[in-house]
């Protein structure tokens, strides 16, 4: 109940607005933000490299109505992979399709893409599709079969929670697409998505064996220790090598779990946001933990 009311919330225009305005707001978001510019990102970047892990840069920002707001994310995104081969940081970069036009003209988000890809492709880079709620996941995924038919540096993301995904995890793989797994962030009805959070897991399970006996590099992006631990076992019984797989985390998320990762040998890459539009990511991120509510609550009101 909780969970839908801040997932509701997260998509609310005149809420957001309150929020940001807010100084103590922005101190609760620092734990899941890197910061508000490329250079914050590229700092958080540095420390998690100098850590062992790799990890991928994201522009905060989504559904956007206007061209020139797309072209303008696009922008950022050049740049930012101009910035990251200056700098000699290890990072690819994630692209919420909605951020670069997805939702103002298909065409658009896809000629997006095409260029964020290409700069990446000139610097041997990766470029990986987020996925969004269902109202984009067929688009989503035309868009990145269109582009996967010219380019191998682009991968997506996967939703465990969506009942068609086992199809599109299998029609991916055809083109040896690389795959983040995820369990699902956005509020589904229960027609397309698995209601339970236990038929989630199982299928994020299921579909974590399909993609590593597949032998393409594919991301496993959860904090769960259950499923973390099944993937350990599944790839030792099948003699898969730790170094054909990631483990994907998000900033600020169980950093304990990424140092033992770490430690056991384990490819690791943590997912940084950085920028100013971090609204909708921060509420999903309330939204996956009610502590996470009430540590903000009371910062809130401490002032
Ligand atoms: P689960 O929610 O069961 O959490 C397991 C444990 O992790 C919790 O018990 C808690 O300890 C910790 N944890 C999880 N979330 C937390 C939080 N917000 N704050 C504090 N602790 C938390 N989704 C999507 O729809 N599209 C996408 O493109 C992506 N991309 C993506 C990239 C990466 C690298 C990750 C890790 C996740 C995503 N997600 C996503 C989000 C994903 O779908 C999911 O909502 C979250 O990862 C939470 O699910 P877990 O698998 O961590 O399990």
């Amino acid at each position: 109940m909780l969970k839908a009311i801040l997932l509701y919330l997260s998509r609310q225009k005149a809420i957001q607005g309150f929020m940001m305005n807010f100084g103590v707001t922005r101190r609760v978001v620092d734990r899941f933000v890197s910061g508000e510019t490329l250079e914050d990102g590229l700092n958080a970047v540095r420390k998690v490299n100098a850590e062992g892990a790799t990890a991928t840069l994201d522009h905060l920002g989504e559904e956007v109505s206007e061209p020139e707001e797309a072209i303008a994310a696009t922008e950022v995104y050049l740049d930012a992979l101009d910035k990251i081969n200056e700098n000699g940081v290890d990072t690819n970069v994630s692209v919420k399709p909605t951020q670069v036009g997805l939702k103002v003209d298909k065409k658009l988000c896809e000629e997006n893409f095409r260029k964020i890809i290409e700069r990446a492709r000139k610097y041997g880079n990766f470029v990986r599709m987020d996925m969004e709620g269902s109202d984009c996941t067929q688009d989503t995924l035309d868009v990145f079969y269109s582009l996967r038919n010219k380019y191998d540096n682009v991968g997506i993301v996967i939703q465990t929670y969506l009942y068609r995904s086992e199809k599109d995890v299998d029609d991916i793989q055809k083109l040896d697409g690389r795959i983040r797994l995820c369990k699902g962030a956005y509020k589904e009805p229960k027609e397309i998505a698995f209601p339970k959070k236990q038929q989630v897991d199982d299928n994020f399970v299921k579909l974590m064996e399909k993609t590593l006996v597949s032998g393409i590099y594919h991301g496993m992006g959860t904090h769960d220790e259950k499923i973390i631990q099944k993937t350990k076992e599944f790839a030792q019984e099948k003699n898969i090598p730790k170094q054909s797989f990631e483990f994907q985390l998000l900033y600020g998320i169980r950093t304990e779990l990424q140092y033992q990762l770490l430690r056991e040998g384990y490819n690791v890459r943590i997912y940084i946001p950085f920028g100013g539009q971090w609204y909708p990511y921060f509420m999903r991120r309330l939204a996956e933990r009610p502590a996470n509510l009430f540590f903000f609550l009371k910062n809130f009101f401490r002032g």
